[in-house]
C-alpha cells in the first residue's frame, strides 16, 4: 500500500447487518484504510460441513469497498466449528498427562489432525476462488495467533506425525537412539512404532527427546499454515500473505515462520502497569523487523485502551496508544492495526476495549486519539517502505532458548528473555539500534555483536561467530553459552568448547547462585558492583595460544571466587570478544556496553535526555527521525537535527531543541546531510 496502513480486526459477523453502515462512516471519519475481516467466522462461512454460507461476506466486502477500505482477509480456521469436533472428536488437543481439550472457546486443534487439515484447506479452497478477484483484497491473514493457546498436542495422531518427522529427520532408529543419548536411563528404541511424544513421564524426560518435541510442535503448525498459503499462492501470487505473530513467543521459531511470510505482523499487548513496557514493546518491533530480514512489518493487532485477559486491565494514559503505536512505525512497520473495530457485547471478549465502543463515540475518551492517528498517519506517506539501520546484533536461536530452559540444568532461574532483555534495555536507553540475528547469519554488517547465553550453537553457528571476531567484529557472550551441541549433547574438553580459544578462557564449573542473592565483583577501577543469577569458575588461558589468554577486567570480590575473573576481554585474530560470566546489574551491564560499542565504533541516534526514545528510517529521498518521549516530564532533545516535523509541531523548537511532552512524539524529515550513518 502506498499509504501507512491502520484500521484493526473487524467481526461484522456479531452484529445486525444495519450496523454495517455506520461502521464504515465512522472507519473513514477514523481514517481507516485496512481491516481483517473474518478471523472467528468459520461456523458463519461453513455452518454445517460442506455447506456454505458467503452472502454475508460478499455483502461486507462491497461495502467496505464502497468505502474505499482494503480487506486483509483471514482464512477463519483459527476457530474449527462445532460440527467438526463432533463429527471428528479426535481432533480435539490432548495434554501431555492425557487431559483432551474441548471446543467452548478457540484454538482447540491438534495441529497433526488429518480431519482439521483437510476441512481448513477445504474452507480456504472455497474463500480463495470466491475472493481471489475481489478488489477489496490487500492481503491475507492465515489462522490467528498460531500457538497461542495450544502450541503442543500429545495425542495419538501426533504421535504418529512426530514418528515420521523423526523418520525424516534421523533416517534410521539408530540415529534416533545416538542423538536422543538412547543409553542413559535404558531407553534405546528398536522399532520406530515405540516411540511417543514426550508424555507425562514419572520424572524428566530425556532432554533430547524434549527438544525434538519443540521443532516438532514448531513444525507442525508450520505445517497447517503451509497448507493454507499453498492454496492462496496457487491462486493469487501476488496477494500478500500473512499471519500474526505474538513478539518473543517462545513454542513457535519465528526465523523458520518469518521465511514463508510475505509480510511479518505482530500482535501487541505491553501492559500499562509494566515500567519496561516500552521497552519491551521497542524489542518486539526490532525482532519483527528482523524476522522479515529488514522488511517493512505491520502492528497487526494492539488494543485502544484496556485488555480483559490480565488480573487487573489497567487503562493506557492519555497518549499511549498513540506513542506506542509511533514506536512501532519508528521501529520499521507500515501499519498499525487494532484489535478489535468494534467492542464485542457477547463473548470473552466484551471487556476488552476497541476503537467502537460499547457506549458512544463521542464519549469515548480514547475516540479522539483513534482519529487524530489516523489523520497524522495520512502525513506520513514517505515513511512507508523506509528501512531502520542497526549497527549491533543480537543473536536469538530459538533452539538454544528450547534446550536451555528444559529442566535439570545447574539453575532454572537462568530464563533467556531476561538475559536478552539485560543487553537490549542497555542498547535501548542509550538509543543504539540493535537487530536480531541467528548464529549462522552473515553479520559483516555489524560493529558489534551480542550473545546472550547461546546455551546450544549448532557447529555452523560456532564457526560463523568465531570466525565473525577472528575477522575484525567485537562480540560480547555471557555465561552458559556455547555448551551443547544440536542435539543437546554436551560439547567436551572444556567448557565454552567452541569458543575457549575465541574467548581465552575455560570455564571450570558453574556456581549458580540462590535467587535474591548478590556478589560483587570489582572492575579494574576498583569500583563494585552487585552481580546475581550466576556465577563460574573460569581460567584464563594461558598465553601462548592464538592470542593469547584473556585479560581479567573484572573480578568476584567475595567468597569462593574471590579474585577469580568475572568479565574478561580476549583480542582474537582482528576482533576482540568479552565474556561475562555472571549476569550484570543494570548500571554495570550499561557501563559496559556503552564502552565496548563506543570502542567498535557504534554511534546513538541522537544524544537523547533519558525517557526519549530516538530511532531512524532511511527513505529514498532522506531519513525520518522518530522521537518519542516516554516520560511524565516535558523535555528538550537538543541534539535533533533541524527539519520538518511532518506531525506539524514545528512551532515548538525553543532554541532549535525539539520539545516533547509527556509521551508526545516528534517525526522529523532530516534534511539529507543531517542524518548519521546509523
Ligand atoms: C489476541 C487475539 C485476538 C484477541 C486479542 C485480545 O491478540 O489474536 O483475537 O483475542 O488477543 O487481546
Amino acid at each position: 500500500m502506498p499509504h501507512l496502513a491502520y484500521g484493526g480486526d473487524y467481526n461484522p459477523e456479531q452484529w445486525r447487518e444495519e450496523v454495517w453502515p455506520d461502521d464504515i462512516r465512522l472507519m473513514l471519519e477514523a481514517g481507516v484504510n485496512l481491516v481483517t475481516v473474518g478471523v472467528f467466522s468459520w461456523s458463519r462461512l461453513e455452518p454445517t460441513g460442506g455447506t456454505y454460507d458467503f452472502g454475508w461476506l460478499d455483502r461486507i466486502l462491497s461495502l467496505l469497498h464502497g468505502g474505499g477500505i482494503a480487506v486483509d482477509l483471514a482464512t477463519a480456521t483459527a476457530s474449527p466449528p462445532p460440527w467438526l469436533s463432533h463429527e471428528h472428536p479426535e481432533m480435539l488437543p490432548v495434554l501431555a498427562d492425557g487431559v483432551r481439550l474441548w471446543p467452548g472457546a478457540r484454538q482447540h486443534y491438534c495441529p497433526s489432525s488429518p480431519a482439521y487439515r483437510l476441512a481448513a484447506r477445504r474452507l480456504v479452497e472455497r474463500m480463495a476462488e470466491r475472493y481471489a478477484r475481489h478488489p477489496a483484497l490487500a492481503m491475507w491473514h492465515v489462522g490467528n495467533e498460531y500457538g497461542c493457546h495450544v502450541p503442543a498436542c500429545w495425542c495419538d495422531e501426533s504421535a504418529r506425525d512426530f514418528r515420521h518427522w523423526l523418520e525424516r529427520r534421523y533416517g534410521t532408529v539408530d540415529a534416533l537412539n545416538r542423538a536422543w543419548g538412547a543409553d542413559f536411563w535404558s531407553q534405546r528404541y528398536s522399532s520406530w512404532e515405540e516411540i511417543l511424544p514426550p508424555r507425562r513421564a514419572p520424572t524428566w524426560s530425556n532432554p533430547s527427546q524434549q527438544l525434538d518435541f519443540f521443532r516438532f510442535c514448531s513444525d507442525a503448525l508450520l505445517e497447517c499454515f503451509e497448507i493454507e498459503r499453498a492454496v492462496l499462492k496457487e491462486r493469487t501470487p501476488d496477494v500478500p500473505v500473512t499471519t500474526n505473530f505474538m513478539n518473543v513467543f517462545k513454542p513457535l521459531d519465528y526465523w523458520r515462520w518469518a521465511e514463508r511470510e510475505d509480510i511479518v505482523s505482530n500482535d501487541s499487548y505491553p501492559d500499562p502497569g509494566d515500567p519496561d513496557a516500552g521497552m519491551r514493546a521497542a524489542m518486539a518491533g526490532d525482532l519483527m523487523r528482523s524476522l522479515g530480514r529488514g522488511r517493512p512489518w505491520v502492528l497487526m493487532e494492539q488494543t485502544p485502551n484496556r485488555v480483559n485477559w490480565r488480573p487487573v486491565n489497567l487503562a493506557k494514559a492519555p497518549g499511549q496508544m498513540r506513542l506506542w503505536s509511533y514506536q512501532a512505525i519508528a521501529r520499521g512497520a507500515d501499519g498499525v492495526m487494532f484489535f478489535q473495530w468494534r467492542q464485542s457485547r457477547a463473548g470473552a471478549e466484551k471487556f476488552h476495549s476497541a476503537l467502537v465502543p460499547h457506549g458512544s463515540v463521542e464519549a469515548s475518551p480514547t475516540w479522539p486519539e483513534v482519529v487524530k492517528l489516523g489523520a497524522e498517519l495520512k502525513r506520513l506517506d514517505v515513511v512507508c517502505g523506509a528501512r531502520v539501520k542497526a549497527q549491533v546484533g543480537i543473536v536469538i536461536d530459538w533452539e538454544s532458548w528450547w534446550a536451555l530452559e528444559l529442566p535439570s540444568k545447574p539453575s532454572t532461574e537462568l530464563r533467556l528473555m531476561d538475559q536478552v532483555e539485560s543487553y537490549y534495555r542497555a542498547l535501548f536507553d542509550g538509543n543504539v539500534t540493535a537487530d536480531f540475528v541467528r548464529p549462522t547469519d552473515d553479520l559483516s554488517r555489524f560493529r558489534l555483536v551480542l550473545v546472550p547465553n547461546l546455551y546450544l550453537v549448532s557447529d555452523d553457528g560456532a564457526r560463523n561467530l568465531v570466525g565473525y571476531v577472528r575477522g575484525g567484529g567485537r562480540l560480547v557472550m555471557s555465561f552458559f553459552s556455547g555448551i551443547v551441541d544440536s542435539a543437546d549433547h554436551v560439547r567436551l574438553g572444556g567448557y565454552p568448547a567452541p569458543f575457549r580459544e575465541m574467548l581465552g578462557i575455560e570455564v571450570v564449573d558453574f556456581l549458580p547462585l540462590p535467587a535474591g542473592t548478590t556478589v560483587p565483583i570489582r572492575w579494574s577501577d576498583g569500583t563494585t558492583t552487585p552481580s546475581s543469577l550466576w556465577t563460574e569458575l573460569v581460567n584464563l588461558s594461558s598465553p601462548g595460544g592464538d592470542g593469547g589468554g584473556a585479560a581479567k577486567i573484572a573480578e568476584f570480590a567475595s567468597g569462593v571466587l574471590d579474585g577469580r575473573p568475572a568479565v574478561t576481554r580476549h583480542e582474537y585474530g582482528n576482533g576482540n570478544a568479552h565474556y561475562l560470566a555472571t549476569r550484570l546489574d543494570a548500571t554495570a551491564m550499561a557501563e559496559l556496553l556503552r564502552r565496548v560499542a563506543t570502542e567498535a565504533g557504534v554511534t546513538p541516534v541522537v544524544n537523547a535526555p533519558a525517557g526519549v526514545e530516538a530511532i531512524r528510517r532511511e527513505a529514498p529521498g532522506g531519513s525520518i527521525l522518530f522521537l518519542m518521549n516516554h516520560s511524565e516530564e516535558s523535555v528538550d532533545v537538543r541534539a535533533a537535527p533541524t527539519g520538518e516535523d511532518l506531525l506539524g509541531a514545528g512551532g515548538d523548537r525553543p532554541g532549535g531543541a525539539v520539545r516533547l511532552k509527556p509521551r508526545d512524539v516528534a517525526v522529523i524529515r532530516e534534511p539529507r546531510d543531517s542524518a548519521s550513518d546509523g
